[in-house]
């Protein structure tokens, strides 16, 4: 992984502005667009300044069950939704609606669009694309894993040749290794999980790298019909910041 591209995917276009609106007018966004019509929005953003009301101008309302969640989650929901909302207005809604949550937690998107959405106590983002172009999709943000042990090893069901593999290939450390691959699944569970409709564990998944600038992801084990073992999604994988890796899953439609 090239750490000194901030954006290592593949990405058409980037722009970064603070667009002169509202909320939008606080908080540096950034917006890729991605190969298959779909777009990514990111936003930085530090939760002292923020308060839930200062979103509602976007329409973006919190709902019942996050009414009396910590500041933390409240905010970090609210910046994934204006991601998701500012992706859909790329796509061409002119007033997105929030996308509501269901009852497991994942994001109920439209049926004409897939997406995803990560963040962490500082960073938002989502992607959006047209489930005429795209059949999955997922992104993930987690901070470096600050010692890479062989119990969180285990926990991740990574096996030393997948992590050293990717540390290798990437040239990356080992925490920063496992912390990607570590995303890499989480991003595939987000991908699969609106088809698979279950949970699974991250046993079912393998990460491999094929020299420095191209990692895939692939099942070990048959989740369904649809997901048999050795179906493999390409993974991309940047450092937004030296403490965070990101990775996304997209397979287009064929
Ligand atoms: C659901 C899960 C993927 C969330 O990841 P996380 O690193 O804890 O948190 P992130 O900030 O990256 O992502 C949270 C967002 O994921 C989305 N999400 C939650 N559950 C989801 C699901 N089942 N499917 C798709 N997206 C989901 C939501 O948008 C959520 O944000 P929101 O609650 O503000 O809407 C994770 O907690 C999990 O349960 N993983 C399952 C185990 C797994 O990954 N197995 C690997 C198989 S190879």
């Amino acid at each position: 992984m090239d750490k000194t591209r901030k954006s290592g995917y593949n990405v058409l276009e980037s722009t970064n502005t603070r667009v002169p609106m509202t909320i939008r007018n606080q908080v540096p966004m950034s917006a890729n667009k991605l190969p298959h019509g779909a777009f990514q929005w990111t936003l930085s953003f530090n939760l002292d300044q923020l308060q839930a009301d200062h979103f509602l101008v976007e329409g973006l309302e919190l709902p019942s069950n996050l009414r009396y969640a910590v500041k933390k989650r409240q905010i970090e929901f609210l910046c994934g939704r204006l991601c998701a909302k500012a992706c859909m207005e790329n796509l061409g809604y002119e007033a997105p609606p929030l996308i509501p949550t269901g009852e497991d937690r994942a994001p109920i998107w439209p049926a004409e669009l897939v997406g995803s959405i990560s963040h962490t106590d500082r960073l938002a983002t989502a992607v959006v694309g047209r489930a005429t172009q795209i059949e999955s999709i997922g992104i993930d943000i987690e901070r470096v894993i600050a010692e890479a042990t062989p119990q969180l090893i285990k926990h991740i069901c990574c096996d030393l040749d997948e992590l050293e593999g990717v540390r290798d290939a990437q040239k990356i450390s080992r925490e920063e290794a496992l912390t990607l691959i570590f995303s890499g699944k989480e991003s595939l569970y987000k991908a699969i999980y609106p088809q698979l409709r279950r949970f699974y564990g991250f046993q079912a998944a393998r990460v491999k790298a094929f020299g420095s600038n191209r990692l895939k992801i692939m099942l070990v084990t048959d989740l369904s019909d649809n997901f048999e073992e050795g179906t493999s999604w390409d993974l991309q994988s940047r450092m937004p910041s030296a403490d965070l890796i990101e990775t996304m899953v997209l397979k287009p439609r064929l």
